[in-house]
Parts: structure tokens; C-alpha cells; sequence
């Protein structure tokens, strides 16, 4: 890190962004990485992962597609939304153009139309008329694959429609034909959960799916150390331990806290208790705003009562132990319980046993009483 520009740009507590420094999920980054280098169809090569806001879902994709594209990929990358199939080709066409430079300069206008393509990854008048999403990807994947590229799809806030339906049942038929493609998806965790017997349901069931989960705070302690002394920030052995126990593993609180931290400090400052109870308490509330609020705005009143008898358990119990928080009058566990996991809201992780599955979504609740 140099100069003071630098300072505050070190944590960015927002969503979407790609942080500074990645950290952690080796495994589930070399996991992925890996059904790149395996045969096409197989399973890795078609990925869901999936994380409450603030996991690190956008943040994951866009180190895959860094990495991905190290080796020998063009990425497409976008944001679930209805027009998305022609913002996959666009994306494919841009990001593949680099590789057709050549091609580009020696455009006569005669080219074979016959390919679909005019010139580069541009199809030519016809094929762009005629061609669907499919024809469009197989024209494309051929073409990337004369110069040894792979095609990868990545979609962030995935969840069912009829966009994705096309590019489920695209992706599926190019897989058929041994295509050079692959699709990684990230998407909340309900993003599959659904009562209707949906073909894009069925095809996000059938990805390999990941779950995120936290990060090490071991990882984020060490992370914490570099970033801070690059600054000149002097902190403690036990502030440090503080601050990296305060994020839980939580990729946005990691940014919260780190950022709070540098705001308060000050280059070339030093951390003292009073700075670290500060930075805690706003990062919380940026929490409450951000995550807390969002997560349970959907919910049900019965929802929330199950939740903070949950909260009130000190954050997990058995099923039996919170139906007697309940009392017998209380509303039966069972289809909240599938409710809110479905949710990412609570996870199971053990049988019978219940936890909240956001860091201090618990205590917060009880602050709401
Ligand atoms: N592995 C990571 N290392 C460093 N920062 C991360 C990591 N994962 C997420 N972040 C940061 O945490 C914040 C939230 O991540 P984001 O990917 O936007 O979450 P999501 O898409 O799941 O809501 C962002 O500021 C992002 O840069
Ligand atoms: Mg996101």
C-alpha cells in the first residue's frame, strides 16, 4: 500500500464489489477450478453456490472468473435478469475479442456468411437474425475453441424464470454436443427452494451445489496484520484477536470491521480499546441495515416468534428443547423449521439441533424484543 489515496480504499464494507484482497476458500475455489480441467458434462463444471447476502457470493465469482480466464477461459458474467441470454453473447463477444484481433483487420465483406460469423466473434447479418441463444453459444463455443478457449458462464442473483429457463436448457443441449462450456451460479439460499415442479429447479438441484459458509478468522486475523501495518496502524496482539474474532468469518463484516477500523485509526495511528468498541458497534449497525433487516423483512410474525425463541435458547437448541420454549400453545416447529432453513436463515448441523445461520443474527434478535 502507498500513499494516503490507498488508505481508505484497503476495506470497501459494500456489496458487489471485488475486495482488494481475496481471502480463504481455497477448497471450494480449487474444487470449481478443478471440473474445469475435468471433461466436459461433468459435474463440477456446473456449480451453484449459494450464501445469505453478505457470504461473498459476488466476490467468489469474480475470483473465478479472474482465475478462470488465467486458464484458458472467456468468461461471461452477469446478473440474473430477463434480458440476460443476449447479454451472455454480448459479454462472450467482448471478452473473446482480444483473441480475434487479427481476424478483425483483414474484413473484406466476403467472408463466409456460411459460419455465422462476418468477422471475429461478430455474426454475420444473417445468423444474428435467424439465431437463437443456442445456435449463437455453439457458434460461439466452436469459435473460441479454434483458439483453444473454454466458454464460462457465470450468473450471479440466480433464481427461476424464463430467462434462466433458456439458458438451463441451452446450457444442457451444448453440454450434449461436447461443447467446451461450463456455468457457475450464485444465488441466495432459497434460490432452490420451491414448491413447483420447475425445469429450472431441477437443473439448479442437479449442480453441484456449495454452500458457503464462513471464512477462518485465522486467515482474517493474518489478513488483518498485513493490511493494517501496511498503513502504518499500530494494533495489538489482542486488538488484532479482537477484531478478528469480532468478523465471525463473516466476508462483510470483515470489510465492515477492517474499514472502521482504518477510519477511526488514522494512518500511522494505533488501535486502543475505546477505537475497537467504536468500530464494533458500527459495523453492527451497518449489520442491522444490511443484513439483519433484509433477511428478515420476508418473514412471517410466526417466523420471527420461532426465531427468537431460537435466540432466546442462546442461539441453538434441539427441536424439543425449543418446542418447550414455545410452550404447547406456540406454533408447531416443523414447517417453520423447514421454512427458515430453506431460508438460510437457521441450518441444522447436526440432527435435531438448530443454529442461526448469520453471526449475530441471534443477539440481534433478542435486542428486539
Ligand atoms: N473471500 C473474500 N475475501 C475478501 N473480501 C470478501 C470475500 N468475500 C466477500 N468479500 C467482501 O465482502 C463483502 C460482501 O461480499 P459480496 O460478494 O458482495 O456478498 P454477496 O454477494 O454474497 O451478498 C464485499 O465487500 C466483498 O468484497
Ligand atoms: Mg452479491
Amino acid at each position: 500500500m502507498d500513499g494516503k489515496d490507498s488508505i481508505y480504499s484497503l476495506f470497501q464494507p459494500t456489496f458487489g464489489n471485488r475486495p482488494e484482497q481475496y481471502i480463504g476458500r481455497d477448497g471450494v475455489i480449487e474444487q470449481f477450478m478443478a471440473g474445469l480441467r475435468e471433461p466436459v458434462g461433468s459435474r463440477n463444471r456446473c456449480t451453484l453456490f449459494l450464501g445469505q447476502r453478505g457470504m461473498g457470493k459476488t466476490a467468489l465469482l469474480l475470483e473465478l472468473n479472474d482465475l478462470a480466464q488465467k486458464t484458458g477461459y472467456v468468461v461471461a458474467r452477469v446478473t440474473a435478469h430477463e434480458g440476460m441470454s443476449a447479454a451472455i453473447i454480448e459479454q462472450f463477444q467482448l471478452n473473446g475479442a482480444q483473441y480475434f484481433e487479427d481476424e478483425k483487420r483483414k474484413v473484406t465483406g466476403v467472408t463466409a456468411g456460411a459460419l455465422g460469423f462476418s468477422f471475429g466473434l461478430t455474426f454475420s447479418e444473417a445468423a444474428e437474425r435467424q439465431y437463437g441463444f443456442r445456435a449463437k453459444m455453439s457458434l460461439l463455443c466452436d469459435k473460441l475453441a479454434e483458439k483453444g478457449k473454454g466458454a464460462l458462464i457465470l450468473i450471479d442473483e440466480v433464481r427461476t424464470s424464463a430467462a434462466m429457463r433458456e439458458v438451463a436448457a441451452s446450457y444442457q443441449e451444448l453440454v450434449g454436443d461436447r461443447k467446451n462450456i461450463a456455468i457457475a451460479m450464485a444465488g441466495l439460499p432459497h434460490a432452490v427452494s420451491g414448491v413447483l415442479n420447475d425445469s429450472v429447479l431441477t437443473f439448479l438441484n442437479r449442480a453441484t451445489k456449495v454452500e458457503l459458509g464462513v471464512i477462518s478468522t485465522q486467515l482474517i486475523r493474518a489478513y488483518y496484520e498485513r493490511a493494517f501495518r501496511s498503513v502504518g496502524i499500530v494494533i495489538s496482539d489482542e486488538l488484532l484477536d479482537r477484531a478478528a474474532a469480532a468478523t465471525r468469518g463473516f466476508p462483510y463484516l470483515m470489510q465492515l470491521i477492517g474499514y472502521y477500523v482504518v477510519q477511526y485509526t488514522g494512518e500511522e495511528g494505533t488501535v486502543t480499546d475505546a477505537i475497537m468498541t467504536k468500530v464494533e458497534l458500527s459495523a453492527m449497525k451497518d449489520m442491522e441495515d444490511n443484513v439483519f433487516k433484509p433477511i428478515l423483512a420476508p418473514l412471517s410474525d410466526n417466523d420471527r416468534v420461532f426465531l427468537r425463541a431460537l435466540a432466546r435458547c442462546g442461539g441453538t437448541a434441539t427441536t424439543a428443547k425449543l418446542q418447550a420454549k414455545l410452550g404447547r400453545k406456540g406454533p408447531a416447529i416443523q414447517p417453520y423449521r423447514k421454512r427458515l432453513i430453506e431460508a438460510g436463515v437457521i441450518e441444522a448441523p447436526r440432527r435435531g439441533e438448530l443454529v442461526f445461520a448469520v453471526p449475530y443474527l441471534s443477539d440481534y434478535m433478542l435486542e428486539q424484543e
